[in-house]
């Protein structure tokens, strides 16, 4: 791929958030908490949630006209759709094919993949080979989660966490030396049991790790994902750069999975970094799953925190348990 004639990365990029706001100070009212816990031990302040009957495709659209625009590109221009989502409103038609069709992308082939929060690395890392092949010239990546609809809103250790919200990116052929450098990713499947959302099936343990009468929430062992976490992070970090021949110091900015600032802090700690070079925003979203780095993504460029060429490492962990990181050279 190094002789390739050209590089590949994002040529337009977009996000969507629900306009309904969950502060802390509303979930005090809900459950037996403080702000003060939350904001001591996860950053979050405050996160984005989709009213009871709203689908989630809807914050994907959004997010994918905006990427397709962003990119001076038509929906007919699109060949090929990757949503990434472990909340589909429907698991068959799948996100993608909804999407697909409200966005008018009437050329692109359309499938959902699931990696839970490291779901957008691993789109990039599908997507890479099938651009540099030939295979498809024009790639949308859309992530897009509704956290809300599967959470306990009676389970203190999970409802303060999540929020819902979209984030997408047009992928493509941009200027030789720009782009993605390397995407690295892997999976650990013998601890998912920390991190459960049931869908078709459940064994007895899920059934009676849920207090709720609804057994299809979410449920996690909020201390190992934890350790998982931090861990993850930085050895994704450092392989990046290994598979790369860069250094941290080459690195402008990294956009982590936005799930606690205590995992970012860890990390950094760990990589021995300041937490500035570390974007977050999980104070007005928390954690959107796969759709955190995309929509972080988005608002880093629009503060202009990477110019061309420099260098940028998006890093996630997730259900699976999975992670992944890519190493980018921004090219817009
Ligand atoms: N408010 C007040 N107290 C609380 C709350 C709350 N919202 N939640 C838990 N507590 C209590 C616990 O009951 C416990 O009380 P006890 O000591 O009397 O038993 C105490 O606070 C400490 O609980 P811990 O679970 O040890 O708290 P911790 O510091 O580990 O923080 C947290 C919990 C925030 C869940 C943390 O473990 C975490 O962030 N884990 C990783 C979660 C994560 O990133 N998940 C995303 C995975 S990505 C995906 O794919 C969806």
């Amino acid at each position: 791929m190094d002789n390739q004639s050209f590089g590949i990365g994002i040529l337009g990029i977009g996000s969507c958030l629900p306009e309904r706001v969950i502060t802390n100070y509303d979930l005090e009212k809900m459950v037996d908490t403080t702000n003060d816990w939350i904001v001591k031990r996860t950053g979050i302040s405050e996160r984005r949630i989709l009213g009871k009957d709203e689908p989630a495709y809807k914050l994907g659209v959004k997010a994918a006209k905006k990427a397709i625009d962003d990119a001076g590109l038509k929906p007919e221009d699109i060949d090929f759709i990757i949503v990434t989502t472990s909340t589909p409103d429907y698991l068959t038609p799948s996100m993608s094919c909804i999407i697909q069709s409200e966005i008018g992308a009437v050329n692109a082939a359309a499938v959902d993949i699931n990696a839970a929060c490291t779901g957008f690395i691993y789109a990039l890392k599908i997507a890479e080979p099938l651009i540099s092949s030939g295979c498809y010239k024009k790639i949308l990546l859309i992530s897009c989660e509704s956290l809300s609809k599967v959470t306990d809103w009676e389970d203190r250790a999970t409802c303060v966490l999540f929020g819902d919200g979209a984030g997408a990116v047009v992928i493509g052929a941009v200027e030789k030396g720009l782009g993605i450098v390397k995407t690295c990713v892997g999976a650990d499947g013998s601890i998912g049991h920390n991190l459960t959302i049931p869908c078709c099936y459940m064994n007895s343990s899920d059934i009676e790790k849920r207090t709720h009468e609804n057994k299809r929430v979410l449920w996690m062992d909020g201390s190992e994902v934890f350790k998982f976490a931090v861990k993850a992070m930085a050895d994704a970090i450092v392989k990046v750069l290994e598979n790369s021949n860069f250094s941290i110091e080459d690195v402008k900015l990294i956009i982590p999975h936005q799930a606690n600032i205590r995992i970012i802090d860890g990390a950094a700690k760990k990589l021995g970094i300041s937490l500035g070079k570390m974007y977050t925003n999980l104070q007005k979203y928390g954690n959107i799953s796969s759709a955190s780095i995309p929509v972080a993504l988005n608002e880093a460029h629009d503060l202009n925190l990477i110019e061309k060429g420099e260098l940028a490492i998006l890093v996630g962990f997730g259900g699976g348990l999975t992670w992944g990181s890519t190493l980018i050279k921004w090219n817009r």
